[in-house]
């Protein structure tokens, strides 16, 4: 089990090159089950969670090659249809999109649950309530989701969100994409995710209108051809990078980055005394005065992203004066603000809103990364602390960011990977 180890109080000077986006690859590798021909993948973020469904495709006979390190080759002419493997689909959150590709192209799937992080209540009862409107009977079993539409195709329908659910509209266009007729899902979401398989599925022959927008209408079509496609800059990676650089100071130019998918993101960090200077495609972040406080409140796209919640309250525990962070996706992510106490953090959380009283400077501590994102959040706390921080289950952010240490290193960070004996048995019984 590895930890990494952080020298903390050095600035940051450079640029870092961001990968593809997380959150558009684990939803545009299982579509490739859509298809019945070669499709060409680029800019694939080499990660985990990544790792884990290219594992799952395999298992149902797809052809996966790897052309280049972030380059895939998927033909999945020859695919047979069976049962997700249990231990791979319940390590991550997406293999829910398992669900909807093998049901649009199969007409069944039995599925495991999904994974990943614990947010709290993660339901999907929005996704299952669009198949069924698309003909499935979904019902859970044995540990097991099984979904099967009589006669193997399902047929368009009419799906209106109970709530902005990005999973949801993502595995409804999955399913509606080889369906008969007509879906249109109301009250979609709106991330720039959505867009990008929208913009997959349609290079490959689908007829999907008004991704990005809050209704999107799928016109089935009888088949899917193979193509090449390239995957979107991840924004929370992007987004990550610059609240390290807000936090610990310095100069760096963000790379390969589509600057309108970091508004949200930028417009709060310029409200914080962040200088951010958007280019064609990068942005150069430079922090040299304080950190000003600020209120957040996440929301979907084009709000401020809940992905990006605990970095940005990493940032505010450094602030002059008191902050309000409110979250407005996810029923529990505060579950780190302990670690952060640890760092000398003063927060007060009551259910979705978190008080950040900024104390200038935070402490190293040995801390824990209970998840994603909350994880690279203690990475920023290390980088701007005072001392050395050793964080252990990195496991999780290994899911989400591709050579984080590398990349934070070539920009003069103070961090390494150390391996520590025996620590997997003590994260597994804690
Ligand atoms: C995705 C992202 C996750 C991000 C989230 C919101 C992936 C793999 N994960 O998660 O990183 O934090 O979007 O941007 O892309 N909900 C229901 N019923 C449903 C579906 C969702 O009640 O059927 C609720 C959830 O509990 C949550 C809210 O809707 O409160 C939003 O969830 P959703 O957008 O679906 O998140 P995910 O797609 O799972």
């Amino acid at each position: 089990m590895t930890r990494y180890l952080i020298h903390g109080g050095r600035p940051l000077h450079g640029s870092i090159e961001i990968s593809g986006a997380k959150n558009a690859a684990v939803a545009i590798l299982p579509a490739a089950l859509l298809i019945n021909g070669k499709c060409r993948i680029e800019n694939v973020p080499q990660i985990s969670d990544v790792t884990l469904i290219l594992q799952i495709l395999r298992e149902l006979g797809a052809d996966v090659r790897a052309v280049n390190k972030t380059t895939v080759e998927i033909d999945c002419s020859h695919i047979h249809n069976k049962p997700v493997p249990y231990e791979l689909a319940r390590k991550i959150r997406a293999s829910y999109y398992l669900v909807g590709a093998l049901l649009g192209r199969f007409g069944w799937a039995q599925v495991p649950p999904p994974g990943g992080c614990n947010l709290g209540g993660r339901p999907i009862d929005q996704h299952i309530k669009g198949f069924v409107a698309m003909g499935a009977d979904v019902e859970v079993r044995n540990g097991l989701i099984h979904a099967r539409v009589e006669g193997g195709r399902l047929r368009g329908g009419q799906v209106y969100l109970d709530m902005v659910s990005v999973g949801a509209t993502m595995n409804i266009m999955l399913a509606a994409a080889l369906a008969k007729g007509m879906t249109v899902i109301e009250n979609a979401a709106k991330e720039p995710h959505i867009v990008d398989l929208a913009n997959f599925l349609n290079s490959m022959g689908a007829n999907i209108m008004g991704a990005g927008t809050d209704v999107i209408k799928i016109r089935g079509v009888e088949s899917l051809q193979g193509g090449f496609y390239s995957i979107i800059p991840d924004q929370i990676e992007a987004g990550t990078y610059m609240a390290a650089v807000a936090a610990a100071g310095g100069e760096v130019l963000i790379k390969n980055v589509i600057p309108k998918h970091l508004d949200c993101i930028t417009a709060k960090l310029v409200e914080m005394g962040v200088d951010v200077e958007e280019l064609d495609d990068a942005v150069l972040v430079r922090r040299t005065g304080p950190i000003r406080r600020t209120n957040v409140k996440t929301m979907p796209y084009p709000g401020f992203p809940t992905d990006m919640q605990p970095q940005i309250a990493a940032c505010l525990c450094l602030a002059k004066g008191t902050s309000v962070l409110t979250e407005g996706v996810w029923e529990n992510r505060y579950r780190y603000v302990d670690e952060f106490r640890r760092m000398g953090a003063r927060i007060q959380v009551d259910g979705k809103v978190a008080v950040i009283e900024g104390v200038g400077m935070l402490t190293g501590a040995q801390v824990h990364a209970c998840d994603l994102r909350a994880g690279a959040a203690m990475v920023i706390a290390g980088l701007a602390a005072q001392g050395d921080t050793e964080i252990d289950g990195v496991y999780h952010i290994e899911r989400g960011y591709e050579s984080i240490v590398e990349k934070l290193s070539n920009v003069g960070a103070d961090i390494r990977i150390v391996y520590i004996p025996g620590d997997e048995a003590r994260i597994q019984a804690g």
